[in-house]
């Protein structure tokens, strides 16, 4: 088993990283000092395939469960979804020293954490994240919340839990187009942090596609290290944590633009990544030869690494990426990589310069 520290003074904890961790959550809370009462929240998808084995290894360590299942899909990280799990907490008298477990994707993760952050003032939550992009990024670093119709996550927060285990063996019934785009996250660690892990990635794709256990448990644990360490420096996102928006400018459009409904997460912010690579070879010294490895890169992992956009979605695209929160003072700022393995933030991007990466990914469509 491999195992990464997220140093955050008294709120410190551990990522535990293996295949089969499901079957001894359990023993695993036992350490804890927690209460004897937990709910375990999941969403449809999951409850059917891994819920069973999480609930008969918390009886086995003596823990009075309570099962709590949402919608899977984004739809459920809403107020409405927190509300009712509040009242089923209570309904069960889960008292301050019962705990919450989080077990599925980024979107229960994000949601029970936020329950567990509110409910009696905030109560212990352990995490049990079951997809790529919530093993490698959402249940590392404490952000959890909910959408509004207004937009995304913008009632949350920062809220760190007592665990996290990522059982690899769950990726086992994770859909393909979902892993893929969780890679997305994985291969911007590599661009903003560690070319070794970049380089790594691009030698053992066709393995990690495989779904191969070693490679896995690497990417996964050295995903959750660059991403603990980072957030370790800067907990509550005051500088340094921005250079995890990699990509996220662009991405972030893209998602807006399309309705949320044509790209997942990961396949936005790789064609975002991709113009971010073109906006750093300009901007930034990024080498032409490492721009194309990115691409190349995104491509290996089955990404996609560009879009068909008409100018006037051109013009929805700028205007989508000035509502970005990432924005300060009407000013777009980007993340840009100097060169594989090193990232900069708060950089002053010219609208022409987007344009042209722009360009680079997205040529416009000549209209007749
Ligand atoms: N808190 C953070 O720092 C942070 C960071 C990144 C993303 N997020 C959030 O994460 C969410 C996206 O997370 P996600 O990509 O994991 O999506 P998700 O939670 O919706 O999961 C994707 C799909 O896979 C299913 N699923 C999950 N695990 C499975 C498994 N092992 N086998 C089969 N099916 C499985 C789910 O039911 C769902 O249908 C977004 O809401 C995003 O805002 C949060
Ligand atoms: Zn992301």
């Amino acid at each position: 088993m491999r195992s990464v520290k997220v140093s955050l003074g008294t709120r410190s904890y551990d990522i535990k990283i293996a295949a089969g961790l499901l079957a001894k959550l359990g023993a695993e809370c036992a350490t804890l000092d927690l209460g004897q009462k937990c709910a375990l929240i999941t969403d449809t998808n999951v409850a059917a395939l891994h819920a069973k084995s999480a609930l008969a290894s918390l009886k086995r360590a003596g823990f009075e469960t309570v099962l709590i299942t949402v919608p899977a899909g984004e739809t459920a990280k809403r107020l409405k979804q927190v509300e009712s799990c509040f009242n089923q907490l209570a309904a069960h008298r889960l008292e301050r020293k019962s705990f919450i477990i989080a077990l599925g994707g980024g979107v229960v993760g994000d949601l029970a954490g936020f329950v567990a952050a509110s409910y009696l003032r905030g109560i212990p939550f352990v995490q049990v994240p079951t997809t790529l992009l919530a093993q490698v990024d959402s249940s590392v670093g404490g952000k959890t919340g909910v959408n509004l119709a207004a937009g995304k996550n913008l009632v949350g927060a920062f809220y760190q839990p007592r665990l996290v285990l990522c059982d690899l063996a769950t990726f086992r019934t994770l859909p393909e187009r979902e892993f893929r785009a969780g890679l997305a996250e994985v291969i911007k660690y590599g661009i903003i942090h560690d070319s070794d892990l970049f380089a790594r990635l691009e030698r053992d794709m066709a393995k990690i596609l495989r779904r191969d256990a070693a490679s896995l448990a690497h990417i996964v644990a050295r995903s959750c290290e660059i991403k603990a360490d980072i957030v370790s420096q800067d907990e509550t996102e005051g500088g340094l944590r921005a250079v995890l928006n990699f990509g996220h400018t662009i991405g972030h459009a893209i998602e807006a633009i399309t309705a949320y409904g044509r790209y997942l997460h990961g396949e936005a912010i790789s064609i975002g990544q991709v113009a971010a690579a073109h906006l750093s070879a300009e901007l930034s010294g990024l080498p032409a030869v490492e721009c194309e490895r990115i691409r190349a890169l995104f491509g290996a992992a089955g990404l996609p690494v560009g879009l068909k956009l008409s100018s006037a979605q051109r013009t929805k695209l700028l205007a989508a990426m000035t509502l970005d929160k990432k924005v300060s003072a009407g000013e777009i700022k980007f993340v840009l990589a100097p060169r594989i393995g090193k990232a900069v933030w708060g950089q002053r991007v010219p609208s022409a310069a987007v344009h042209r990466a722009l360009d680079a990914v997205s040529p416009l469509k000549t209209e007749h």
